[in-house]
């Protein structure tokens, strides 16, 4: 066993399981932990589906947090997500369950669950289980997602959803959405946002960008950065502000030649892969064939940096005692707010 899989072992606290246990379970033990990465499924709001992906009325199998669970909208519009299984026989919900109200009825025996997940009805008998309940995710709509909160140990939410300033104003263009799986956890990922040096050699940029403030509020991480790029009309000074409102959503802003939103959301699939959905929205220039231009070379950059993310995410390892060096504060400072999103990681450990 190598020193850094004796640290995942001693890091993860929740379920007891050794990072061999969680390995024997095909890499995910009971309590959600990694084979690769030394920390759990985090805690917190993460998005499950664009809102617009369901529909009133429509029932969808979905897979994340390494569970399986149902994602539906009921007749009163609000979108719900509940643990998969029926606990009656075990009907996967998601699989021929129709939606009845704002709750489900089971494909397999017609068992109804109202919205909070409570059996309210079997056809065929007058008594009801009262045992008969499936888990009904707290759920969040909103920015163009529906999210859901998620803890490990099932405490409620510790903060609300962000409302992304400018998100859907008339002022910006309707924000446009691309999506990746990659296989590698959430905070890999961001990580990745505040990590100046990389811009160079994986991207290939000229400047990197220059931190000028970096903190922790809570639940929220605050980074302000700025670059320098150069144009047809000289060097242009540009202004980033990076927001992560835990790790399931955040916002970034860049100001400068043009003013452009990016609402990345990471949702773990399971400890190892993530979900990523970005929006990108553009704020409208007086010239629309000029909004249309800088939107589409915004998205196409961000696309190709994405791209060029990926072998590295996919094949680095993370190192819990990394060699930082001037200029990697935010790295640091990343990981150390990342900690409170983790159950049975100890507060003081890396
Ligand atoms: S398994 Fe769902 S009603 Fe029987
Ligand atoms: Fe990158």
């Amino acid at each position: 066993m190598s020193s850094s899989e004796a640290r995942a072992t001693k890091r993860l606290g929740a379920s007891g399981a050794s990072s061999s246990e969680a390995r024997a379970t095909n890499g995910l033990g009971a309590s959600g932990a990694s084979s690769r990465f030394p920390f759990p499924i985090p805690n917190g709001w993460f998005a499950v589906a664009f809102g617009d992906e369901i529909a009133r009325g429509e029932v969808k199998p979905i897979r994340y947090f390494g569970e399986d669970l149902v994602l539906f909208r009921g007749e009163d519009d609000v979108a719900r997500v509940f643990d998969a299984y029926c606990p009656h026989l075990g009907a996967h919900l998601g699989v021929g369950g129709r939606v009845e109200g704002d709750g489900l009825r089971c494909p397999f025996h017609g068992w109804r669950y109202d919205g909070s997940g409570r059996c309210a009805e079997v056809p065929y008998a007058r008594k009801v289980p009262p045992k008969a309940r499936v888990r009904a995710w707290t759920t969040a709509e909103k920015n163009g997602l529906v999210m859901v909160w998620r803890h490990a140990e099932g405490a409620a939410p510790s903060y609300d959803v962000v409302d992304v300033p400018d998100y859907g104003s008339d002022a910006w263009t309707p924000p446009e959405r691309r999506e990746w799986i990659v296989r590698s956890c959430v905070q890999e990922l961001a990580e990745n946002s505040v990590d100046a040096a990389h811009f160079r050699f994986v991207h290939r940029t000229n400047t990197v960008p220059v931190t000028e403030t970096a903190e922790i509020r809570g639940h929220q991480l605050h980074v302000i950065s700025h670059n320098v790029v150069s144009t047809p009309r000289g060097e242009q000074r540009g202004r980033i502000e990076i927001q992560a409102h835990g790790f399931g959503i955040g916002f970034t802003r860049f100001s400068g030649i043009a003013d452009l939103l990016v609402v990345p959301c990471g949702t773990p699939i399971d400890a190892d892969h993530t979900h990523m959905r970005l929006q990108f929205s553009v704020k409208k220039l007086p010239n629309s064939d000029a909004t249309r231009g800088v939107g589409k070379a915004f998205i196409a950059e961000i696309e190709r940096q994405f791209g060029q993310d990926i072998p590295i995410w996919e094949n680095k390892i993370h190192l819990e005692q990394p060699l930082l060096v001037e200029g990697e504060a935010p790295l640091a400072l990343l990981r150390r707010w990342a900690r409170q999103f983790y159950s049975g990681v100890e507060a003081g450990a890396a």
